[in-house]
């Protein structure tokens, strides 16, 4: 029997609520009941959906009553707005990081609870075929034991992107706004972090904000990882370049991770794997041979949306919980305090 739609309503129709609101609208499992922005830009996407535009969400809940909302607001509005959402009974999708800190991340978590309602945390990467690919890679033992991870997330973000005021203000670089995805694919493919080690710098733009960082993590597995990233400096290595997952992103097909096995090693988002040639004694002398991993690309912001409707639905387990975006959120911010304390930093476990 066909299900009718999960009612959705967007709060928040920037960059990347305007993409949600696009989604919902087409997505065979959802309908678009309403955007809430108080901006004048969210009239003319409203009218473009042909679905009513509330200033704010209180208004929205009397006159509309979805079942489910997708936060895309300011990060530091999440807290408020979820709060105010599950305390009406809608079931909740919001945007990363899951909030601005771990104390209002733990009130979402403790609200969504005591009303009964779902929680999904939105680090989409989590839904793209590749990273489903490299958990299985890396989780079915295809490199032997994983001993390290070289990762690599350099952009240059444009001017433009600073003349939105909440963009250049403490906890909106590009450690919460962007490397909080790495964090999340590295926990979600090699287990609980266990210490960070971090410097950040603003050498590039001069903000306020950090725009470069340097990162060395332990994970409990034992692993390690070192991870670079910055907003400010031009480069084809980044997640997004390689994926296409970000539209405002050109794509380049540059690898920008390499993750290390006692067995093998591998290349990624392309999913190369290289290893010796079958036969040869293990050695820095032997043939290598690489093979590439094939997948059906998937948009991962779709995939998540017919998650989040599954999850609505049936009850099926957030593929990023709250407490993962917290866990998530708590090994990040740990690079921002171990570099402004200058010293190694276990992450809360919230
Ligand atoms: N998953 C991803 O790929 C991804 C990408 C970008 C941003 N994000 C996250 O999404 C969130 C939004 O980021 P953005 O770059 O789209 O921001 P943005 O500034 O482009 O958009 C935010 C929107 O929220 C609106 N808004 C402000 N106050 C509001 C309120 N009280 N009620 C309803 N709407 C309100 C603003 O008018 C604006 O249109 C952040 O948490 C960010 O970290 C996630």
């Amino acid at each position: 029997m066909e299900r009718p739609p999960v009612q959705i309503a967007v709060i928040g129709a920037g960059a990347i609520g305007q993409r949600h609101a696009r989604l919902c609208a087409s997505h065979p499992e959802s309908t678009l009941r309403a955007i809430v922005d108080p901006a004048p830009a969210a009239i003319a996407l409203a009218d473009e959906l042909d679905v009513p535009v509330f200033a704010d969400i209180e208004s929205m809940i009397a006159a509309i009553r979805p079942e489910a909302v997708i936060v895309a607001t300011p990060t530091p509005l999440h807290e408020s707005i979820c709060v105010a959402a599950a305390e009406a009974g809608l079931h909740l999708l919001v945007e990363k990081p899951i909030s601005a800190d771990i104390p209002s991340a733990r009130r979402i978590i403790d609200v969504a609870e005591a009303n009964g309602v779902s929680l999904l945390v939105g680090h989409h990467r989590r839904h793209n075929p590749i990273v489903a690919a490299a958990r299985e890679i890396i989780g079915g033992g295809e490199l032997g034991r994983l001993l390290a991870v070289n990762m690599l997330w350099a952009v240059r973000k444009p001017d433009a992107y600073f003349t939105v005021p909440w963009r250049t203000q403490p906890g909106a670089g590009p450690v919460l706004t962007n490397l909080i995805h790495d964090i999340d694919l590295l926990r979600h493919l090699c287990g609980e972090i266990s210490a960070v080690t971090a410097h950040v710098g603003n050498m590039g733009r001069g903000l306020a904000i950090e725009d470069t960082t340097a990162v060395l993590i332990r994970f409990e597995t034992g692993a390690l990882a070192t991870v670079t990233a910055s907003d400010a400096a031009p480069s084809p290595w980044s997640w997004d370049a390689n994926s296409g997952e970000n539209p405002a992103i050109r794509m380049s097909r540059a690898n920008s991770t390499r993750f290390l096995g006692t067995q093998a090693a591998l290349e990624f988002p392309d999913l190369r794997i290289w290893r010796h040639a079958t036969g040869e004694e293990p050695s820095w002398n032997a043939t290598s041979i690489s093979e590439e991993r094939l997948v059906t690309p998937a948009d991962a912001y779709h995939s998540q949306l017919t998650h989040f409707c599954a999850v609505v639905r049936d009850g099926a387990a957030p593929v990023c919980s709250g407490e993962d975006g917290l866990r998530t959120l708590a090994a990040t911010s740990a690079i921002l305090l171990s570099a402004s304390e200058n010293r190694t930093i276990v992450p809360e476990q919230g």
